[in-house]
């Protein structure tokens, strides 16, 4: 049973609490000299953290981090469905922090290609574990109210096993077609923080969080149990 809980009231509060600990990442990075990697997430709850860290943190150099992305829509950067996009406007844009610190799927080539573009970068940038893996300082994740996570769906759960780094998704009501990391890159991270909001979220997040029978349907659930994964909700989601 999960049980790295952190319970907050509303989203905004879940919001302003892991910006706390994204500057807690930040100042450690600076203080050993070093560099950090985070895999950030799309979804209203990042939304809301990016106008914090934007409204709060708009001097701070972020230059000890490295941004990258867990999944990403087959979209122009300028759509408004682009995770990194969304990002950018909201924060990155206006932020202390170098172009080549932020790493966006090059969502201009076709899926196949972005997949295996992306997952160079990430191989390149991302220290790997000992099985070679890349594995991420921390990974922000949402989840969907189907238990989705990343860009990992329910019908799609071989992506929990794929044997590469990135691979292409498609969502299971638009057919949409995006870029995902996958089970192994997740499950690779140092730190997983799953930021989960709204009371469309209860049900299924019950299921996982109690272990329930059926539960491993949901993405998420192969994730929940991990030691490095604490779940950050609002009171909503926790109903
Ligand atoms: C995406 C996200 C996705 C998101 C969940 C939750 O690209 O859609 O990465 O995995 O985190 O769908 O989204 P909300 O927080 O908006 O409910």
């Amino acid at each position: 049973m999960a049980s790295n809980i952190k319970s907050f009231e509303a989203p905004q509060d879940v919001a302003n609490a892991f910006a706390s600990r994204l500057i807690d990442l930040l100042n450690q990075a600076k203080s050993s000299g070093t560099t950090a990697t985070v895999c950030l997430s799309g979804g209203s709850t990042p939304k809301l953290l990016f106008k914090t860290l934007a409204q709060d943190h708009a001097n701070t150099d972020w230059s000890p981090l490295h941004f990258f992305w867990g999944d990403e829509r087959c979209v122009p950067a300028d759509s408004q469905e682009s995770n990194y996009g969304e990002a950018a406007r909201l924060f990155l844009n206006d932020a202390n922090i170098p172009a080549s610190n932020v790493h966006a799927v090059d969502t201009s080539l076709d899926p196949v290609a972005a997949a295996a573009a992306y997952q160079q970068q990430i191989e390149s940038v991302v220290a790997k574990d000992s099985a070679g893996i890349p594995a991420f300082d921390l990974m922000v994740l949402g989840m969907g109210d189907d238990g989705h996570t990343a860009s990992i769906f329910p019908h799609q759960m071989e992506l929990l096993a794929s044997e590469k780094i990135c691979d292409v998704a498609t969502h299971p009501d638009s057919g949409q077609k995006r870029v995902t990391v996958t089970g192994q890159v997740i499950s690779a991270s140092q730190e997983i923080c799953f930021l989960v909001t709204g009371a469309n979220k209860a049900d299924v997040l019950t299921q996982i969080l109690n272990d329930q029978t059926g539960s491993e349907q949901y993405p998420t659930r192969h994730f929940s149990d991990l030691p490095v994964a604490t779940f950050w909700l609002d009171s909503a989601a926790q109903a």
